[in-house]
């Protein structure tokens, strides 16, 4: 029998579809496949305790509060946990950072390797209790010492540096999204085998759409321009397929998936509610700019409302957050627009 009748293969498992990547660069070492394997298996543990949620003990706030002052889910903690505990013995990460902790997290000693991760371990869990999308969200950079503990500098990279970006989200399927910048790949968990199987090969977004998700109700605390763009997207003019409807979850990677698959624009501007903290109220390191990373390579957009790249931005803080306007590329260009005072 030659290969050749064998057959088509039953499907590209993740693993399958990161060595063949791998292949691809034969300076590789390995060492990538290994984490991003490792964060499989710690998001597929993830996946298993979200969709027991509503009959084990992790409904609910955890009764602490995180450093953002936000209050701590007991699935965020879980989540947290798992992934540290797991890649802090991997040998494939130098230092970590999370939106769970103040600091920089070390790995143990003797285990350092060469990349750093940063992640939103469960971003949405306010939607926990209520069954709606949640998902975790990974950022990964090569660390400035291959082999050293690393610090907060190491981690204090911009997006542009990104090797790899990526996030789980659990909906009504589990799904990993994530760019190496050769594209993005989706694959969809079949939770009978615990296999990530590869479902969106070379996903891109659509140019323009007729979808924004934002929270409305921060309407109050907007700048003029954020007035005026929504304004515009809401008339009615048919030859413009407008008004644009509203899609909003109130998780930013179940929005922001949504607008990758359909095509949309979320947006959560500068506001005078988050005046404190830069304008912004999402987290630059573990949000934005993985997020960014995966909406360029699938053909879209993401910047500030004052039009700068949100892959450019350098991070001054671990938890820095910024103004986030993210998704089709013809939709980014038009807020940009807008918020420069070219349009009104
Ligand atoms: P997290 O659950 O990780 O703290 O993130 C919540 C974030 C983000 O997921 C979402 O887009 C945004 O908060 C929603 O904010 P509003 O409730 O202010 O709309
Ligand atoms: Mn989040
Ligand atoms: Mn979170």
């Amino acid at each position: 029998m030659t290969v050749d009748s064998i057959g088509p293969s039953y499907g590209i498992t993740v693993s399958r579809h990161i060595l063949d990547s791998q292949r691809h660069h034969p300076e590789a070492t390995g060492d990538l496949s290994g984490l991003l394997s490792e964060l499989i298996v710690a998001a597929k543990t993830i996946s298993a305790e979200v969709n027991m949620a509503g009959l084990g003990d992790f409904l609910g706030a955890a009764g602490k509060t995180n450093i953002q002052g936000e209050k701590v889910q007991k699935l965020d903690a879980f989540a947290n946990t798992n992934i540290k505990r797991r890649m802090a013995r991997s040998g494939y990460v130098a230092v970590m950072a999370s939106e769970e902790e103040a600091d920089a997290i070390p790995v143990v000693e003797g285990y350092e390797g060469k990349y750093t991760l940063a992640f939103d371990p469960l971003d949405g869990s306010s939607n926990i209790d209520v069954n709606a999308s949640i998902g975790t969200i990974f950022s990964i950079h090569r660390a400035k010492n291959d082999g050293y503990p690393g610090t907060e500098v190491d981690l204090l990279q911009p997006g542009r540096n990104q090797v790899v970006a990526g996030y789980i989200i659990y909906g009504s399927s589990t799904m990993l999204v994530y760019t190496t910048g050769e594209g993005v790949h989706g694959f969809t968990l079949d939770p009978t085998v615990g296999e990530f199987y590869l479902s969106h090969p070379d996903m891109h977004m659509p140019a323009r759409s007729r979808y924004y998700s934002v929270n409305e109700g921060n309407t109050a605390y907007w700048h003029p321009e954020m007035h005026q763009y929504m304004r515009y997207i809401k008339e009615v003019d048919k030859t413009t397929g407008r008004p644009y409807s509203t899609r909003y979850i109130g998780a930013l990677v179940a929005d922001f998936h949504r607008n990758l698959v359909t095509g949309g624009i979320f947006l959560y501007p500068c506001d005078t509610k988050n005046a404190a903290q830069a304008g912004g109220k999402l987290r630059l390191l573990y949000e934005a700019a993985p997020l960014a990373f995966i909406a360029e390579q699938a053909g879209g957009r993401a910047i500030t409302d004052d039009g700068r790249a949100i892959m450019d931005i350098v991070p001054d803080g671990l938890h820095q957050r910024v103004p986030l306007v993210i998704g089709s590329k013809l939709d980014v260009d038009l807020a940009e627009e807008f918020f420069a005072g070219k349009r009104s």
